[in-house]
């Protein structure tokens, strides 16, 4: 067999794999939040089989950036043998043990990490399995909470237009995204909308003016606490930086206006860290780096680098304090919530983090990484650049000027006709976003450099002056 024949060969055999893999996908699999239609009539799923450090390959051996570090998750990059090894050190050790009454040896060592890492007096660590399920438990904690304390009605959530926080019923009801509850209705009564942080489409009169925007913006809060009754809302859930919509971050000011509304109201701040922590703001928590106190924390995500499922819900001493006494007890939890094998897992990575300075190479570098996507701003299409540290969204808009917006009919054309797929094809796997106006977000594994800084810049580049010539 010549050295060409052996090679058509061996392709023809990955062309095989993949037919066969396709038609078990599509016999088969479920996607979450795909539309299948078009995968039945023949649409290409990527099947991803790899990925070394901030890049995946796809089972026919293509290569593309891992823009979104898989969901928000991948912070140390993809094949760090290290934590593969922890996995299996545990898995060898003690494969599992729920913590119903009894605990293991790595979930006591994380949740001690994660306290001391946590801001003031979140010392109480309560594992999940991932992020939606955190903030269920905020949510059933806080309920039980004041009932023990009595103010028994004090229930409700106030969480921000657009925010995502979850599928399952109760954080679906604190999500802010009507296509995504609408199906489920009715949910779990007792959440109150209020407006985000998006300065871009603030109302004129701000004029660009972030700080009075964020007095106004969190002023809102302390006007629906008003109107549904102090006695009757238990806190406001929110994202550091919020992610659905295109990464909003605080306007200077906010989150000290929230916790100064929510000591006002005794109304408690749960900080949705399921993206923004383990790094991604340029601190284990970005609520160390805005400076402000939560009552909870919840996070998930980053912990493990994305290597194996776990969340948590860290909550103030005072949270537990009615736990200590009697026969008083928190009836929740689940099977997998941390499981030892993902918190030995989540140990490994913040031992990585904390050796390769991860959060100093994010602070050290996202200002070279908002310049980067900062520069794009020249293209027409482009209307607004925004984020922190390694977590940015970039807004399209039809007209600069006006900053005007398209029409449900446009973005579906530009966001699923064109962009996903053509970023894709050119190389870079992110995300384009249309649960607000349309964005495309970029959140690159935390050990990005300038390099792929500016080829991520060139593949955006080059696809959003074909989207703006299409249109
Ligand atoms: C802010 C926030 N909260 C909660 C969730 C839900 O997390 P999970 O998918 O792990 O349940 C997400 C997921 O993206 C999120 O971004």
């Amino acid at each position: 067999m010549t050295a060409d024949t052996s090679l058509s060969t061996a392709l023809d055999r990955a062309e095989q794999d993949h037919a066969a893999l396709e038609a078990a996908l599509r016999g088969h699999l479920w996607l979450h939040f795909t539309r299948h239609a078009a995968i039945d009539k023949g649409a290409p799923v990527p099947i991803i089989t790899r990925g070394e450090g901030c890049h995946v390959f796809d089972d026919r051996g293509r290569r593309y950036i891992d823009g979104l570090a898989g969901l928000f998750t991948v912070q140390l990059g993809h094949g760090r043998s290290e934590l593969a090894e922890a996995a299996a050190r545990q898995m060898r050790t003690l494969p599992f043990f729920p913590l119903w009454g009894y605990a293991t040896e790595p979930t006591i060592r994380l949740a001690e990490r994660l306290a001391a890492a946590a801001p003031g007096d979140l010392n109480r660590v309560f594992f999940t399995t991932g992020g939606g399920e955190a903030v269920e438990s905020a949510w059933k904690l806080l309920k039980q909470y004041f009932r023990l304390t009595g103010r028994p009605g004090k229930h409700k959530i106030i969480s921000r237009a657009i925010a995502y926080h979850g599928t399952s019923q109760g954080a679906l009801s604190i999500t802010g995204i009507p296509f995504a509850k609408v199906p489920f209705e009715p949910l779990v009564p007792g959440t109150v909308r209020v407006p985000n942080t998006n300065l871009y489409r603030a109302d004129e009169s701000f004029a660009g003016d972030a700080k009075a925007f964020g007095r106004w913006a969190a002023d809102r809060i302390a006007e629906a606490i008003e109107f549904e009754g102090a006695d009757s809302v238990a806190a406001v859930a929110l994202e550091p930086v919020q992610n659905s919509g295109g990464c909003f971050p605080p306007p200077p000011g906010y989150l000290e206006r929230v916790r100064e509304i929510c000591d006002a109201y005794e109304v408690m701040l749960i900080a949705d860290e399921t993206i923004t922590g383990f790094g991604r703001i340029g601190d284990t928590f970005a609520m160390n780096r805005f400076g402000v106190q939560p009552d909870i924390i919840t996070c998930a995500k980053g912990m493990t680098s994305g290597y194996a499922p776990i969340g948590a819900m860290i909550a103030a001493d005072r949270l537990f304090e009615p736990y200590r006494h009697g026969t008083t007890m928190f009836p929740h939890g689940s099977t997998f919530g941390g499981h030892p094998v993902s918190a030995a897992v989540a140990l490994c990575a913040l031992d990585i983090m904390e050796r390769e300075g991860i959060n100093e190479h994010v602070r050290a570098n996202e200002a070279l990484f908002r310049r980067t996507l900062e520069d794009l701003s020249d293209l027409p299409i482009v209307g607004d650049v925004r984020g922190e540290g390694f977590f940015y969204g970039i807004e399209l808009t039809k007209d600069k000027h006006t900053r005007a917006v398209f029409t449900a009919e446009e973005s579906e054309r530009l966001l699923r006709g064109f962009l996903s797929t053509a970023l894709f094809d050119a190389g870079l796997y992110c995300r384009t976003d249309d649960r607000g106006d349309p964005v495309i977000q970029l959140a690159p594994p935390l050990i990005a450099d300038a390099s792929l800084f500016d080829e991520i810049a060139q593949i955006l580049r080059s696809v959003l002056t074909e989207a703006w010539r299409r249109l």
